[in-house]
Formats: C-alpha cells, structure tokens, sequence
C-alpha cells in the first residue's frame, strides 16, 4: 500500500492541465466516489493498527496534494481564459480620436509667425471696451455713423461701455502706456450689430498691426504688407493699394491681393482679378497725440486684416457661418494643416 501511495504522489506532483475536462477526470479517478484515494481510504481502515500511523500520515499528504494541485489547475485556468476574454496585454493600445485645430486659430497663427519674422510682437486689449479707445481716441468725429447703435452693441447697463467693434481699440491701449518705438500685431475677437449670412457675422476675428518710430514711411508700410501678402499666400501673389478713408489713418488704403485665376476673371473676384483683404494706412498725428505721442517727432503706420476673409480664400470656405457652427465634419477637415 505505501508503495501504491508513493506513485499516485509522483503522479499527482507530475500532473499538469490546461483543459478543464482533463482536470475534472483527474479529480474523479483520484478524489471521486471510486477514485483511487478515496478507496485507499477504505482500505486504510482494515490495516493493522501498528501501521495506521504511518499510512495514515502518507494518505493525508496524498488527498492534501491532489486537492491543492486540482485548485490550482483551476485557477490558473480561469487567469488564462480571461486574456483570451480581452486583457492581453500584447495587443497595441486603441487610438482615441484627436481634436483638430480650428481654422481660425489656424490661420491666427500663420499671421503671427509671418510678422514675428519682421519683428512685431502680440498685444491684446478687453473685448468689453469704452468709447475712447474705439472711437474718440481713434479720432472717430461724435456723429460718425460707426457709433451707432446699428452697428455697435452697447452694455445696457453702462452705454459708456460696448463691445469692440475693431481692435484697433488695442493700438491706443499701447500707445498710451508705451512710447515708440512700438512695433506691434494685436489679434482678437470683434463685434459688431450685423445680421447674420453666409458673407457678413455679428462676431468674427481680426487682427489689427502697428508700427510707430522715427521716419516711418508709406513705403515701409507697403514694403511689410507685401512681404505679408507673399508669405501668406505665394511667391507670386502680388499686392494692389487703393486709396481709401479711415478716421484714424491719413492717407489711408485698402490692400487687394491678385486673385489666383490670374487676372482672367472668375466667381471669387467677381471678374476683377483681385481680392480685397485689408486696411491700411499712416496713422493719422491726431491718433498720436490723444495717446501722448509726439506726433511731430513719430510717424507710424497701421493695419487691419479680417482672419474669416484671409481663412476663407486660403482653405476655400464659402459661408463664414460655418466658423462658428462646431460641425465635426468641417473641423475635421484641418487636421492636416499645419
Ligand atoms: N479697423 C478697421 C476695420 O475694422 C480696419 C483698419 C483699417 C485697421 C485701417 C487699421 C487701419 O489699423 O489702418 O474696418
């Protein structure tokens, strides 16, 4: 019998499983009603008292190990079918979708970077503003047709307050806390009363370049515009000024860039050949003087562009509502840029 005890104990030290039916016949044939332990156990009771100690020691170590190698074999069964279920930790990871920049933000910081290249750095001024900083210190006249409610939204509670129409606003908020030189770009959101189509939107961004030193001339505003045009838009863009009027600019100008139908005349130029994209201009000495800037000693000149128009004609956006509409599907769109 010892003998017969010591094999099944090498057995079961030996057995090794990863099917759960195998498993479940080693626990019958060892542990089952007629498993060959459990009669081991009725033939324990008929042996000579001298021996049961031993025996019974022996037998004891043999049930203890096929029950423990039997839970074990289970468990690790249970750990491996739940890799299989999903954890295995192999497998490369899922990807999440990620976000895109906005067009605007896009094209915000193309216009950045092309002026940082010329030495202008970025100011911002409050969206909620006062009277002087977008009209009266911009040498706008009292009666001036900007002023009205149509186009401006006023705070109902204070009308000394309203919403910034331009960011031109930003240039007095330097000039009255810094003296030239001053070589600045000011980007921001604008408001004005418009209603609301696929051309025209009652908040769009703009951003707004001023330069103000000794013996600034219109040609160094013409020389920086067309390096603008020729950055944002190709080598062989090429720049057209009109004459044109501002309250806070003399002379002043629009700037139109050549279209890309080259001049042969298409839909987006409306057969002109050209696009209009910003306005422009020499600041006018009485902008300088309501800030304190000796206007007989600077001269400077300013400039301010509409980000919606400049992202319209280089990704070819044809409503601007769009901009504001957070359709996945449009915004998905500039992944790729940039
Ligand atoms: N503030 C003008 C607008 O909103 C744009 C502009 C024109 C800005 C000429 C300038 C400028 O600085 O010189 O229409």
């Amino acid at each position: 019998m010892l003998e017969k005890i010591n094999e099944l104990l090498a057995e079961t030290n030996n057995f090794i499983s990863t099917s759960a039916e195998e498993i479940e016949q080693f626990r019958v044939r060892m542990l089952g009603k007629k498993g060959t332990i459990t009669l081991l156990f009725d033939e324990f009771k008929t042996i000579e008292p001298a021996l049961k100690k031993e025996f019974g020691q022996k037998l004891n170590e043999l049930k203890t190990l096929a029950q423990d190698k039997i839970q074990q074999m289970k468990t690790s069964l249970e750990d491996s079918s739940d890799t299989s279920s999903g954890l295995d930790l192999s497998l490369p990871g899922e990807s999440f979708a990620i976000g895109s920049r906005h067009p605007i933000s896009l094209i915000r910081n193309e216009i950045v970077q092309i002026f940082a290249r010329l030495g202008f750095t970025v100011s911002e001024g409050p969206e909620i503003e006062d009277d002087w900083h977008v009209f009266s210190a911009l040498n706008f006249p009292p009666e001036h047709p900007a002023r009205d409610m149509q186009d401006t939204f006023f705070i109902e509670k204070n009308p000394d307050y309203l919403l910034r129409t331009h960011t031109s606003s930003v240039q007095i908020r330097v000039m009255e806390k810094q003296q030239p030189p001053i070589r600045i770009i000011m980007p921001g959101r604008v408001f004005r009363n418009e209603a609301i189509s696929a051309r025209s939107h009652c908040i769009f961004h703009q951003v707004e370049g001023l330069y103000i030193a000794e013996n600034v001339s219109f040609a160094d505003l013409k020389q920086t515009l067309m390096y603008f045009a020729k950055e944002m838009f190709g080598e062989k863009t090429k720049i057209r000024l009109r004459p044109s009027f501002f309250p806070f600019t003399e002379p002043s100008a629009e700037m139109d860039i050549s279209c890309n139908c080259n001049g042969k005349g298409c839909n987006l130029c409306k057969y002109t050949g050209w696009l209009e994209i910003l306005g422009c201009g020499m600041v006018d000495p009485n902008v300088l003087d309501a800030c304190g800037i000796d206007s007989k000693k600077y001269t400077g000149f300013a400039f301010g562009m509409g980000i919606e128009r400049i992202a319209m004609l280089k990704f070819d956006i044809k409503d601007i509502r769009m901009y504001f509409e957070n359709d996945v599907r449009f915004l998905n769109q500039f992944k790729a840029a940039f």
